[in-house]
């Protein structure tokens, strides 16, 4: 029995939803274990597309259990928005096939509104946030005072912790010259979004631990990417959470014991939504076209993704720091046609040459990208789904990364739908 996590190796959108829907035949049990209505994760399903942002992947798929778990940061109106626009789809959500945990910390308006106004305050120094207040109900968790889905179960708590939280947030208001909140609006717009939410509160560590018992597969669907990580990405410009493999048993309430493998997501070439450090980034006409082939536009806010080649090096670090024991390649297509292909593989910092990733912020912003080059190809690889349709450049150009990050290929993605997608060794069966 293995269980499997699956994490994305850059600044995310690497296609995760798509590879954990195609997974998830594989698997009983899809759990969300980090990040929040931040993510966006896109399913294109015989010529449908699905759009999730907090509920797993596996949700289309009917017969699997969904879980969210503790790590996450719940929205509980965009989760309500979310049951609805995806039952609306045609897709059954019930108590039975959705659990969140009770110990998951609540997103409330406040910090959507903290959120937007930092960014608006920051000028040059913003960070490119969603505003989905995801930092800010970070911050509330660590500081001990957030609100938890199961404090929703209980009037008398919630009256205390709302208040509590509210005396918190008006003094950083008040500061900022901001009108304060009063807490029994944020008391009642809780209440009346209680019943959409309570149903589905389980103890969502000891499902998981039986449905290990019983020999069930777990999947765990990680939001962001590594280089997003709160500790090992490009900090400040980072989300705010931890985005590595560990991660998905911290965030679920499960034991060291409970992954086997770690398939990292890797674009076969580089995006970044938001500011911050992207060293292979390229303002120019070869990002433009990088950015029109693979529609390179924010699955949640629409916001154009900066576009440039794969980074070796970054991944490399994404792929030791995150625990990757393979990866699943993807939009490969999106490369059909480049005379010539760059791959970086070192970088030049200061005038010398260091095949790492540095850690001071300074120093990503400042290092310069060593490239190879690599011939394209002109025949198409688009919606390929055996070895055998990829032109011989392709496949060179697959090895030579595999070579690079010290890491093998076990899927490759060809398109955005469910099936154009190649196996080449199963992560269940590793
Ligand atoms: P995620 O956040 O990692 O789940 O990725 P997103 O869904 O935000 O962004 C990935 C985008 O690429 C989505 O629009 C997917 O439908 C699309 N996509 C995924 N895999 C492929 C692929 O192999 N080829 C192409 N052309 N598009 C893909
Ligand atoms: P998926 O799961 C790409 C980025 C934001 C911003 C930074 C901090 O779809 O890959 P936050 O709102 O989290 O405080 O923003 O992180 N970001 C993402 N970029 N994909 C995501 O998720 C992201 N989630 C957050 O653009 O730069
Ligand atoms: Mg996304």
């Amino acid at each position: 029995m293995a269980n499997v996590a699956v994490i994305g190796s850059q600044w995310g959108d690497e296609g995760k939803g798509k590879i954990v829907d195609w997974l998830s035949s594989r698997s009983d049990v899809v759990v969300r274990f980090q990040g929040g209505h931040n993510a966006g994760h896109t399913l294109v399903i015989d010529g449908v597309t699905y759009k999730l942002s907090l509920l797993p992947s596996g949700i289309v798929r009917g017969g699997k259990i969904s879980i969210i778990g503790n790590g996450v940061v719940i929205d509980p109106w965009a989760l309500a928005k979310e049951i609805q626009y995806i039952t609306d789809l045609g897709i059954m959500v019930s108590p039975e096939s959705l659990k969140i945990a009770e110990n998951a910390t609540l997103i409330l308006p406040l910090h959507q509104r903290l959120d937007s106004l930092r960014e608006g305050l920051s000028g040059d120094d913003k960070i490119g946030t969603t505003k989905r207040g995801i930092g800010p109900a970070y911050e509330d968790k660590v500081g001990r005072r957030a609100i938890r889905v199961t404090d929703l179960a209980n009037e008398k708590t919630l009256v205390n912790k709302v208040n509590k939280l509210v005396n918190h947030h008006n003094i950083v208001l008040r500061g900022m010259g901001e009108k304060e909140l009063n807490p029994s609006d944020v008391l009642k717009e809780l209440i009346a979004i209680t019943d959409k939410i309570l149903p589905y509160m389980a103890r969502v560590s000891i499902i998981l631990s039986e449905a290990r018992k019983a020999g069930k597969r777990i999947l765990f669907e990680g939001a962001q990417g590594v280089m997003l990580d709160v500790d090992h990405g490009t900090y400040p410009f980072v989300t705010s959470s931890n985005t590595i493999s560990p991660t998905a048993l911290s965030g679920v309430g499960q034991n060291l014991k409970a992954l086997n493998f770690v398939l990292g997501i890797t674009k076969a070439y580089t995006t970044r939504v938001g500011e911050g450090p992207f060293p292979t980034e390229q303002e120019n006409e070869t990002g433009e076209e990088l950015g029109k082939k693979g529609h390179e536009f924010g699955t949640n806010t629409g916001r154009k993704r900066r576009c440039g080649w794969i980074d070796t090096v970054m991944v490399r670090h994404a792929i030791e720091v995150g625990g990757i024991d393979g990866i699943a390649l993807t939009k490969l297509d999106v490369l059909d046609g480049f005379e010539t292909i760059k791959i970086c593989v070192g970088y030049k910092l200061n005038g010398k040459v260091i095949d790492y990733f540095p850690i001071a912020s300074e120093d990503q912003f400042n290092v310069i990208p060593i490239y190879e080059d690599i011939k394209g190809w002109s025949d198409s690889t688009y919606g390929a789904r055996s070895w055998n349709e990829l032109p011989a450049e392709a496949i060179k150009y697959v090895k030579r990364l595999e070579e690079l990050i010290g890491c093998s290929v076990s899927l490759l993605s060809t398109s955005p739908e469910r099936d154009d997608t190649i196996l080449v060794k199963d992560p269940f069966e590793d």
